[in-house]
């Protein structure tokens, strides 16, 4: 099988916690691996080119190929440079996890437009800036891989995380349409919502549930994700603690009025409206 044999990979955010253990699996099943990472905080403050570097490091001291990039997914010159990386050192682009990340975690009545706009800056227009730039290469070669890192967080909602889930949530609106856009020239996106102890969730989850979650468990369901072999796109998955679960929206058989209803005829309807029994997988009645 070729798996991910002579792919050229870019794992964002891939100097520590989930990312390393992407950049470290890809690599030994013999990926060639652009380990991007800004080298900053969890907040996102501060840079610097040694969480890249001693990625690659690894990598190369067992038998793999990796080259560093520091740029920031965050600007449309930052995802250009990161995948001209790619293009420089190893000639093509075949796959993209979109995983940088940061938290700026508070409660929606205290956030600030800064806390907003820069979690949405790294997750949301990260993903959007790291792909676009692969964009045109993937079609021009009729073959590309997207994994994008969604989170509960964004699937359910979290307590302080409005801005950090309405990035991830846009995510995976995200992969539903390049799902569509990218079917014909053999490109698939999908979304995996890991689960795992990293410096991100240290102080989110209690001590005994990160035990039970280490990040390289997280590894080959994004590996498969990028091979040849996979067909899935605009799925979504929750990986951690060695289970993988699929997540899909299902529409209710909901009701059906003739003619406009009143409010107080949607109120009667309500409970047949929103009951999931006999639900299906939703489709877009438009697309
Ligand atoms: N750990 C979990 O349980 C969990 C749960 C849900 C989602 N996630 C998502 O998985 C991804 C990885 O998270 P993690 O837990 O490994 O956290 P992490 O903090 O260890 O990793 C995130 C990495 O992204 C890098 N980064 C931050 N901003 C960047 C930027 N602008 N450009 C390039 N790199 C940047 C950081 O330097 C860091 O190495 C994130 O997108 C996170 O939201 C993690």
């Amino acid at each position: 099988m070729p798996g991910v044999e002579g792919r050229v990979i870019v794992v964002t955010g891939a100097g520590g916690g989930l990312g390393r253990e992407y950049a470290l699996s890809l690599a030994h099943n013999r990926a060639k691996v652009v380990v991007n990472d800004l080298g900053g905080a969890r907040d996102g403050s501060g840079s610097g080119t040694s969480m890249a570097d001693n990625v690659v490091a690894e990598i190369r001291a067992a038998g793999g190929e990796a080259v560093p990039n520091y740029d920031s997914v965050a600007t449309a010159d930052g995802g250009k440079a990161i995948i001209q990386t790619a293009l420089d050192h190893f000639g093509s682009i075949h796959g993209v996890v979109n995983n940088a990340g940061i938290l700026r975690d508070k409660g929606f009545h205290k956030m600030t437009d800064e806390e907003w706009n820069i979690v949405l800056g790294v997750h949301l227009h990260g993903g959007f800036h790291v792909t676009k730039a692969a964009w045109p290469h993937f079609r021009e070669q009729g073959y590309g891989r997207i994994v994008m890192a969604t989170s509960t967080s964004g699937i359910y909602g979290n307590f302080g995380q409005s801005n950090y889930g309405a990035a991830k949530a846009g995510l995976i609106g995200l992969i539903n349409t390049l799902a569509i856009e990218g079917r014909k020239y053999n490109i698939l996106a999908n979304a995996v919502a890991p689960m795992a102890a990293t410096r991100m969730t240290s102080d989110i989850a209690p001590a005994e549930l990160l035990a039970k979650l280490p990040p390289e468990q997280v590894a080959p369901v994004v590996g498969y994700l990028l091979t040849e072999e996979c067909e899935d796109s605009g799925t979504v998955v929750v990986a951690g603690g060695g289970q993988v679960h699929r997540v899909q929206y299902f529409q209710s058989q909901g009701a059906t009025f003739d003619e406009t209803p009143t409010i107080d005829e949607v109120a009667a309807r309500w409970k047949e409206i929103t009951d999931m029994t006999g639900s299906e997988p939703g489709v877009n009645p438009v697309g």
